[in-house]
């Protein structure tokens, strides 16, 4: 077999069977097919697409390119994955309270995509913190206290580590085969048997239209359905950052307010509740999404799923100090503020224009080798619906560099009318 055939083949808009996707995938694993040349063929891939066979193909190919977990000894394990977005901290706040419910949490995220945050950067974010463990301490973590997330260092799918990478330098992130194979080869690589997605859908998302976003989740419970793997999506919205933080700290700064009970952005509120009651009711604690929803809610206030929080970063090294007094993470030196310049209703706050302006302050990478900036980002006060008044303070920019924040201040972040 030839990687040059491969390519001409799906360059011409032919199906490529299961031996070609096996050979592509474990060949550019071992690095005897190049960069330049996967990047050719992903590229045919987001241009012609891939039938349904040929993306579950492209998914297990991916799943078994390096360890498989089993996680059968710690019973029922669910996890979550979002296809992302921007200001997208669910995970940072829902993994500890469905830990706080005994159920095993063993979750490996990704690192930021395109003008999207990842999960990794930002755990990154808290001094310590290692997202990338070996196995043994990974499995030990969810058997000892209930919960462990990680980046993708182990050697669970690292067909999805290297691809994933190279897509977000060549344009290639928003491609329905390449999203579902990368999430369900990870999800499938860490051993839960139950998995939830939250498919974003908006300007902020990979997926822009509603129809896009349930050909995506279709696809993917269909392949959670041939892996034996229970898989539920739901579509969220993502037209505007979700909560009020976008940026790495910013971001872990607000999750861990959330879970200590002194903020709950309506937005986040519901995404939290919609995801976590699916996954009560995955894990059999509970027989109503009604009844799940307040068990959610209830866990968060009492406080329960905070005390995960700091078990999980105390077991992963991190220091527990930055999350009992917050203050401790370093802040960007310029916080400007964003002020109305009329009265008025906000009707827009675009989360792919907050992105593509968090990304170019640093919190995200233009090549894959870059380093991100973890404290930049934005702080809102105010989102869609609210009213202004002209001079009111709408948000902060954090930036460390003086001249990209005055670019960004002179943006329309926020339509009012
Ligand atoms: N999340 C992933 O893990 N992969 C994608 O391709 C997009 C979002």
């Amino acid at each position: 077999m030839n990687v040059l055939d491969i390519i001409a083949k799906k360059r011409d808009g032919k199906e490529l069977n299961r031996e070609e996707i096996e050979y592509f995938i474990k060949e550019y694993v071992n690095g005897n097919i190049t960069d330049y040349q996967a990047a050719a063929l992903v590229m045919a891939i987001y241009i012609n697409g891939m039938s349904e066979q040929e993306t579950t193909d492209l998914t297990m190919s991916m799943a078994y390119s390096g360890d498989v977990l089993d996680l059968s000894s710690l019973g029922e394990v669910i996890d979550k994955h979002s296809t992302g977005g921007v200001g997208d901290k669910i995970t940072l706040i829902l993994m500890p309270v469905i830990a706080s419910f005994g159920i095993p949490v063993a979750k490996m995220s990704g690192r930021g995509l395109g003008f999207t945050g990842g999960t990794t950067d930002k755990l990154e974010s808290i001094p310590g913190y290692n997202t990338s463990i070996s196995v043994d301490e990974f499995l030990n973590n969810v058997k000892n206290s209930g919960i462990s997330l990680v980046g993708q260092t182990m050697n669970l799918a690292p067909a999805d580590k290297k691809l994933y990478a190279l897509r977000d330098t060549i344009s290639c992130t928003d491609s329905i085969p390449l999203i579902a194979s990368s999430i369900m080869s990870k999800k499938i690589a860490a051993g839960a048997n139950k998995i939830v997605i939250d498919v974003t859908c908006g300007s902020g998302a990979f997926m822009k239209s509603r129809e896009d976003a349930e050909k995506l989740s279709n696809i993917m419970m269909r392949i959670g359905e041939l892996a034996n793997r229970k898989t539920v999506c739901i579509i969220t919205d993502m037209n505007q950052p979700v909560g009020y933080a976008v940026g790495n700290t910013l971001e872990v700064i607000e999750a861990i307010n959330v879970l200590k009970g002194k903020l709950m952005p309506n937005d986040v509120k519901e995404i939290i509740e919609e995801l976590g009651a699916n996954m009560l009711l995955l894990a059999n604690k509970t027989n109503s999404i009604e009844d799940g929803r307040k068990m959610i809610s209830e866990n968060i206030k009492n406080g329960k799923a905070y005390q995960k929080l700091i078990e999980l970063v105390h077991n992963q090294g991190g220091d527990v100090s930055y999350i009992e007094n917050t203050d401790m993470f370093e802040k960007a030196k310029y916080i400007i503020p964003i002020k109305a310049t009329k009265n008025g209703v906000i009707k827009k706050l675009d989360a792919y224009t907050v992105g593509k302006l968090s990304c170019y302050l640093g919190a995200g990478r233009a090549k894959k080798e870059d380093k991100i900036d973890q404290s930049v980002g934005f702080v809102f006060n105010k989102k869609v619906g609210d009213n202004v008044e002209n001079g009111e303070i709408l948000g902060y920019i954090h930036a460390n560099d003086e001249q990209k924040a005055k670019f960004v201040l002179e943006q329309e972040i926020f339509v009012v009318e």
